[in-house]
């Protein structure tokens, strides 16, 4: 039986996956050529949807395909229909962290420094007596400036972009908390912690163990992943213990962050804290069971042993 033929060229249709509406043809289209070829040929035709907002996929209702996809390696014949879906606005990555962690950390500093038409004339500028309020603002400022520094010098992300409007839900909760936070540690009505500074070194402990936990992860996975690819593999652990963590769970540096926060809702003793931990728990708790899942799927040799985010339980 004769080999079948490599097509030479291919031809490629991108209709509307709403209305089913022909929006590009481009004909000879090399085999070899990936998602990201393709979409930028159709930026070409259609300039508004530049190569981030573009969603092609196989089935209307489908997956995305990658932007590494080969063309003669997907289940298409010589002539392939894609489905196109516009993902909106977006914005870069980077961006958007710092947009969402330079908030707290600046909204948070209003309040520590009781600047005017927060806490009435009288406290304008004053400083809390209070030795823990210090400590707290600290380590709230450390933990937003750690998070800044890691996003643009650690972190290695493997997508661009994340859509414009998501900017404004993350940065309702992220601003929208610290405030709240804020506004009660710095108030001067604020009553330090029931068990005084035994309770506050306890949890200035936990919160630094904690930081240094996550940190230690973030370097793991940056090195997982060398500079400009966008693989993902399975972390393990390395020399530096923190990163142990991994034979249990499979994020631990959200594991680490929940701990980071409980340790300061002890230090603070302060409801809207602990609340914000709460919230946090739950939202990274979807996040990893999530993770944990694509890992299941990915990799059949994944560890057994692990939990999504809490070992053992979650
Ligand atoms: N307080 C809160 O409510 C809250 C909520 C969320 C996050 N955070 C903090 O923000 C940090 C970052 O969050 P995130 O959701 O971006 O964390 P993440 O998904 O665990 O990712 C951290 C970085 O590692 C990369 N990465 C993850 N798994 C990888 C793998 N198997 N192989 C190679 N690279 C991998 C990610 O790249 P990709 O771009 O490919 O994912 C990303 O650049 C968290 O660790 C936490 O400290 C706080």
């Amino acid at each position: 039986k004769k080999p079948k033929k490599a097509a030479l060229f291919f031809e490629v249709e991108i209709l509307d996956a709403r209305s089913r509406q022909k929006l590009c043809f481009l004909d000879k289209v090399e085999p070899h050529a990936t998602i990201a070829d393709i979409k930028n040929l159709f930026t070409k035709a259609h300039p508004q949807w530049y190569p981030a907002r573009q969603s092609l996929r196989l089935d209307p209702k489908g997956r995305s395909l990658k932007d590494e996809d080969v063309l003669q390696s997907l289940p298409v014949g010589t002539t392939a229909t894609f489905y196109f879906r516009d993902l909106g606005a977006q914005i870069s990555w980077v961006t958007v962290f710092l947009t969402e962690y330079a908030g707290p950390l600046l909204i948070y500093l209003l309040f520590y420094f009781r600047v005017p038409f927060l806490y009435g004339p009288r406290y304008d500028f004053t400083a809390s007596r209070h030795r823990v309020v210090h400590l707290a603002c600290a380590c709230h400022s450390f933990h937003y400036i750690k998070r800044l520094l890691e996003t643009l010098f650690i972190h290695r992300f493997s997508h661009g972009t994340m859509p414009l409007r998501n900017i404004f839900k993350n940065c309702t909760y992220y601003w929208g908390f610290a405030a709240w936070m804020a506004y009660y540690i710095n108030h001067p009505l604020y009553t330090p912690p029931a068990y005084g500074d035994d309770q506050v070194k306890l949890a200035l402990a936990m919160f630094l163990f904690c930081q240094l936990g996550n940190f230690s992860i973030h370097v793991a996975l940056r090195n997982l992943r060398p500079a400009g690819s966008k693989t993902r593999k399975i972390p393990y652990p390395t020399r530096n213990p923190f990163t142990w963590l991994f034979l249990l769970v499979s994020c631990p540096n959200y594991t680490y962050e929940v701990g980071s926060w409980i340790g300061f809702t002890i230090m603070t003793q302060c409801l809207p804290v602990a609340l914000f931990s709460l919230v946090g728990f739950v939202q990274m708790a979807i996040w990893a069971q999530g993770k944990h899942r694509s890992y299941l799927r990915e990799f059949r040799e994944y560890p057994a042993l692990r939990s999504p985010i809490v070992p053992f339980l979650l």
